[in-house]
């Protein structure tokens, strides 16, 4: 059976106010993570509440709602061998500074809200998030 996932991909607004774009995007394509299709939005406040809806009832739900719609976001397909867990292990812990050498949290992740990457956590919500972004 093929392997061959597909996950959702953000660079978040810290790294495309860095001008990051394109150093993130190299570090997918030089690991074989294909950007299947990309775009760049300016999400609501209320859009990125319903993208971040499974965090509500988390105490940093709303500051991580403001945040994800505070600036432009790059949102992506990213589609390779087992996609899902292997974009989680080029982004590296949720918290940058516990995050893993030479992962992207690490190399660009300034805090754990303004944390340069989100990607899917399981094949399942992949697809929900593919389609929130991508759907018609
Ligand atoms: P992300 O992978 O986009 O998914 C949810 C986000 O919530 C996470 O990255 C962090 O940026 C943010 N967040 C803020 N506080 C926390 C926390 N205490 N635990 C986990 N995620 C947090």
């Amino acid at each position: 059976m093929s392997n061959i996932e597909q996950t959702l991909s953000i660079i978040k607004p810290d790294a495309v106010e860095r001008n990051l774009i394109d150093e993130i995007k190299a570090i997918f394509i030089k690991n074989n993570l294909n950007i299947k299709e990309d775009k760049k939005i300016h999400l609501t406040k209320e859009e990125a509440a319903e993208f971040y809806k499974v965090h509500q009832s988390k105490p940093f739900y709303d500051d991580l709602c403001s945040y994800l719609s505070s600036g432009p976001i790059v949102a992506m397909i990213l589609e390779g061998k087992n996609a899902v867990l292997f974009n989680r292990q080029l982004m590296g812990a949720t918290d940058p500074k516990k995050a893993e050498d030479k992962t992207i949290r690490k190399l660009y992740g300034i805090s754990i809200d303004k944390n340069s990457v989100h990607g899917s956590d399981s094949i399942e919500n992949a697809k929900k998030e593919i389609d929130f972004f991508f759907k018609n």
